[in-house]
């Protein structure tokens, strides 16, 4: 099948102009073919923009183990309709992803089920690094240095030593100290007058995420091993990121950016999450490192539970929120709001966690490249509606949130999975090649 995607305004590396994009299979061929060029379906893009699929590389979509809260399918449907072409998915599901047979299990559930194109984290456990040095068609290793949902915790520093020394694969971290946040949760209970979501971010508060964050720092610098720091929540961490010579990267999560403490009256327990929202002054910090190139990704972290669960008491209430169907539209409001530019979106969405994770053939629109690509209409208005959402959880915390500039379609490898507001839900995505000699991120700078 060959689609001709004719007078979008197109972002590719370097360069942002109008021209025509020939895709045939599941690549893109040409770039302003010769006029004339037949194609099975030519799509007149006038007035819209074309972007390069959005690269999500922290999703938690639950399948197998929890799948009430969301499966590959439905989840695979949000990302469609988000813009995103490619998820990399956690190792906190039901059971672990922990050894190759369970990487097995999960790539053969996402190519039944998934519409977008996928890859897996293999998780750390403190007692299969024979596993983690034998791993194949993994993203790389995440090790979770504070607990979380689920029951992966690595804290304790030779085993954390053992995985940084005696294995090869990118490593990220959840960096949120354990020791700090439990000591917390006791002294806020002697309070005596209980704890609500309202103190989630006292007891995982500044001090726990920066204390883990150095101490993965240091031991990626001690043992020269590729690290990626997952959403980072403080303004404190973006110093001990900055400058270590190509060995380490770094993300930011959308609600990290947009939500601060002030919302929990609001929110509740909807913006429950770990690392926990931080302050105002947290937000402006991190968005400005992203602007400064002291971060380089942007990634959701979706986490959905369903709003009975969020609507237990604290500390019951699980930590967690679904975002993978309105990232994009996030921060292109915010290109709209004249904040940053269309390019850095595209930089920060689609090409750098390509980049981060040796993704072969993805995240920028070049011909030979895959064929997964968003068109978005910057002029589009709409209002986030949980009523809308496609994930199973049925809900945003950005529910009633308006917005300008929404993706429009779709395509993944070529086959269109999105479009007229529909998912083509009979669309198969296809597993995410990775060339770990790459280098990563700075290197392919
Ligand atoms: O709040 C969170 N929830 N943070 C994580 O890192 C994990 C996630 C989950 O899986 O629910």
């Amino acid at each position: 099948m060959k689609t001709l995607i004719q007078g979008a305004t197109c972002v590719f590396p370097g360069e942002t102009r109008q021209a025509d994009v020939l895709v045939d299979g599941t690549a893109i061929v040409a770039i302003d073919p010769p006029s004339g060029t037949s194609a099975d379906e030519c799509v007149d893009a006038t007035g819209l923009h074309l972007i390069p699929g959005v690269v999500d590389d922290q999703v938690h979509f639950r399948d197998p183990g929890l799948t009430e809260k969301e499966d590959l399918r439905t989840a695979s449907h949000a990302c469609a309709k988000g813009g995103v072409t490619t998820f990399l998915e956690m190792p906190n599901t039901i059971p672990n992803a922990i050894d190759q047979q369970r990487i097995d299990e999960k790539l053969a559930l996402a190519a039944e089920k998934s519409v977008v194109n996928y890859g897996f984290y293999i998780g750390a456990t403190g007692k299969n690094t024979q596993c983690l040095r034998e791993a194949n068609r993994v993203a790389g290793i995440k090790i979770f240095i504070g607990s979380s949902t689920g029951d992966l915790l690595v804290d304790e520093q030779l085993a954390l030593e053992e995985i940084f020394e005696q294995t090869t694969l990118p490593i990220c971290a959840h960096c949120e100290d354990e020791t700090t946040f439990r000591r917390n949760k006791i002294r806020l209970e002697h309070r005596g007058r209980g704890i609500t979501w309202r103190d989630h971010s006292e007891i995982r508060d500044h001090m726990a995420a920066v204390i883990a964050t150095a101490r993965a720092i240091e031991l990626a610098k001690y043992y020269r091993h590729r690290f990626h720091v997952l959403h980072v929540s403080t303004a404190d961490e973006l110093p001990l990121i900055a400058d270590h010579g190509g060995l380490i990267t770094a993300e930011v999560c959308p609600h990290h950016l947009l939500f601060n403490v002030d919302d929990y009256e609001r929110l509740g327990s909807l913006i429950q999450m770990n690392p926990s929202i931080k302050t105002a002054a947290d937000n402006a910090a991190l968005w400005k490192g992203l602007l400064d190139g002291i971060v380089q990704v942007i990634a959701t972290d979706h986490a959905p539970h369903t709003l009975a669960e969020k609507d237990q008491p604290y500390p019951k209430s699980p930590s967690g929120l679904p975002a993978v169907e309105n990232s994009l539209a996030l921060m292109l409001d915010r290109v709209n709001k004249g904040l940053c530019s269309l390019e850095q979106v595209v930089a920060w969405m689609c090409d750098a966690p390509a980049r981060v994770w040796d993704i072969v053939n993805k995240g920028r629109i070049v011909e030979g490249y895959d064929a997964d690509l968003v068109l978005v209409d910057l002029n589009r208005k709409d209002t986030i509606l949980n009523e809308n959402q496609l994930t199973k959880s049925r809900w945003s915390p950005w529910h009633g949130t308006h917005l300008k500039g929404w993706p429009v379609r779709t395509w993944a490898m070529g086959q269109t999975v999105f479009q007229d507001g529909k998912v083509n839900v009979s669309a198969h995505g296809t597993e995410v090649t990775y060339d770990h000699s790459r280098g990563g991120y700075w290197a392919t700078m």
